[in-house]
């Protein structure tokens, strides 16, 4: 089949933000233990961390982590996780039902952070927490020395304040299953006093509201109608959630469902400039995706339990091609609206619901871990307007969805343009023309592309055949007859059925 890119350099959406390339560290499995965190592990440095985890997310170049949960964190006391670790005491994780010893807290995973170049993004308790206790926290993250709380970090060891400059209010607290789930309009009295006060404690931090978790609840919208109202200008961005999934079984719907997540971000944002209108605010509210992925495999019953246990086998999603292609949808999506997502962060980064697992010293890379390493190296830049002209197909539930998916970034420093183009088709190679600027902009040379693809969308790296979905360079882009600097080309790829590519251009004049 044959499809066309239509890209203009001058037609920018908006910087990209570097934070939505963001990840998700919780409490939750072996995530942290077992996951980035392992003392015993041949693996292990000084510090306790596992090197050859902290190198393959090096790769993934994750820019905001966001901690310690999720649903962990609305039964989580910040205080039992810092200050000498044999003096933590264990704890009891009631949303995974697992035991929590506390030897991974504050400290060390800011310190982690610093090292890996995280912007940390941490989640305050509002489900058993106070706005108190998470102004506290915060005076002990960002205090000069000199009070209480700032004094208790110093004592610990840590003289230079973190520095932490995003928080998220609580975490999911519209769903029914979070600990001290409330109303939309209890929850944002206390959203909005615990930003209050902690905007008091240091002016300079962001906040994250609540917005909903599921697209599938009844209060999708409602909720943060009565959130944006309420909270108004004490709030920096509101949050989506979205978690999806292939029960049914069908691909092609499955390859389409980023089109819902395309309309997800537009309703939520829609939302935030019709409050920032309505209520004549200071400025409108952006929005983070702070957990995003494919999950519905190992998601219920024994898959959630701990059953009391320290690091049990929880959420360990074993990933396929065809998820690879709705996680470089995901991405796709959150470049098309550059203007209006400001963070997004994959849930999560190891071993739970995420793109890498361990076993014992070993360590797998799975499928959804190329395309995140595609993009990640492409993010810099502006977002261009892409205008597809493909042919589509119907969904059950997605309505009528190109096989061509894709998004473009420029990048001015390097005079880069970086394509990402996925062919949803099962079947049909793409003969995709890229027309840059209606060939008034030449595209001299590609210096970079990968491509993820194969021939079964069921197709998983396992531990005993760790290749069997890896990115490979893509060389298959012909510049045409204007392939020199002097004259115009109009580049032309193959993608094959079930693919996704990223291509990288030196721009000329
Ligand atoms: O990422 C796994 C869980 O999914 C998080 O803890 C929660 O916020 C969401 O429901």
């Amino acid at each position: 089949m044959n499809a066309t890119i239509h890209l203009h350099p001058h037609f920018i959406i908006d910087e990209v933000d570097p934070r939505v390339f963001g990840g998700f560290l919780e409490h939750l499995g072996r995530a942290v233990y077992q996951g980035v965190y392992e003392p015993a592990s041949r693996h292990a440095d000084e510090s306790g961390c596992r090197r050859d985890v902290l190198a393959a997310l090096d790769r993934l170049r994750f820019t905001a982590m966001r901690y310690p949960g999720g649903n962990f964190v609305s039964g989580y006391h910040w205080l039992d996780g810092v200050g000498p670790k044999d003096q933590r005491p264990k704890t009891r994780d009631l949303a995974w039902q697992s035991l929590e010893p506390n030897q991974f807290g504050t400290n060390e995973f800011l310190a982690l952070a610093k090292r890996m170049r995280w912007t940390p993004m941490m989640a305050v308790n509002l489900g058993t927490g106070t706005p108190e206790e998470a102004r506290q926290w915060l005076e002990y993250c960002n205090g000069e020395p000199g009070t209480k709380w700032a004094d208790l970090r110093v004592e610990h060891g840590f003289k230079q304040p973190h520095d932490v400059k995003l928080w998220c209010l609580g975490n999911e607290m519209d769903g029914h299953w979070q600990i001290g789930h409330l109303p939309a309009e209890q929850y944002a009295v206390l959203a909005q006093q615990t930003a209050l006060m902690m905007k008091m404690a240091d002016p300079t931090v962001e906040v994250v509201a609540c917005g909903s978790c599921a697209v599938e609840l009844p209060t999708y919208l409602a909720w943060d109608r009565a959130v944006l109202e309420h909270c108004r200008d004490a709030i920096d961005y509101v949050s989506l959630h979205r978690y999806v999934g292939n029960a049914d079984n069908d691909t092609p719907n499955f390859l389409a469902c980023t089109n819902s997540v395309d309309e997800q971000i537009e309703a939520t944002d829609a939302l935030c400039k019709f409050v920032h209108q309505y209520r004549k605010t200071k400025r409108r509210v952006y929005l983070s995706f702070d957990e995003w992925n494919v999950w519905y495999r190992a998601r219920d019953g024994a898959f959630a339990d701990g059953r009391g246990k320290f690091a049990p086998h929880l959420l360990e999603e074993v990933y396929n091609l065809e998820d690879a292609l709705v996680v470089a949808g995901f991405l796709n999506s959150f470049i098309r609206h550059a203007d209006a997502v400001k963070v997004a962060n994959l849930a999560q980064v190891v071993n739970v619901i995420a793109p890498m697992l361990t076993r014992g010293d070993e360590l797998l890379l799975q499928s959804i871990f190329y395309p995140l390493e595609m993009y990640a190296k492409r993010r810099e830049g502006r977002s261009l307007r892409v205008v597809t002209d493909a042919p589509s197909y119907d969904t059950k539930k997605h309505g009528r969805a190109s096989y061509l998916d894709a998004s473009a970034i420029l990048n001015p420093r390097t005079r880069e343009l970086s394509v990402f183009a996925t062919n949803r088709s099962l079947e049909e190679p793409m003969e995709l023309e890229l027309d840059v600027a209606g060939g008034t902009t030449s595209l001299r040379k590609l210096t970079s592309g990968e491509i993820v693809t194969g021939s079964d969308p069921k197709l998983s790296n396992t531990f005993e055949q760790p290749q069997r979905v890896t990115s490979r360079p893509f060389a298959e882009v012909s510049l045409g007859s204007g392939g020199s600097s002097s004259s115009r080309a109009t580049p032309r790829v193959k993608l094959p059925p079930l693919s996704v590519a990223a291509m990288t251009f030196e721009v000329g004049s």
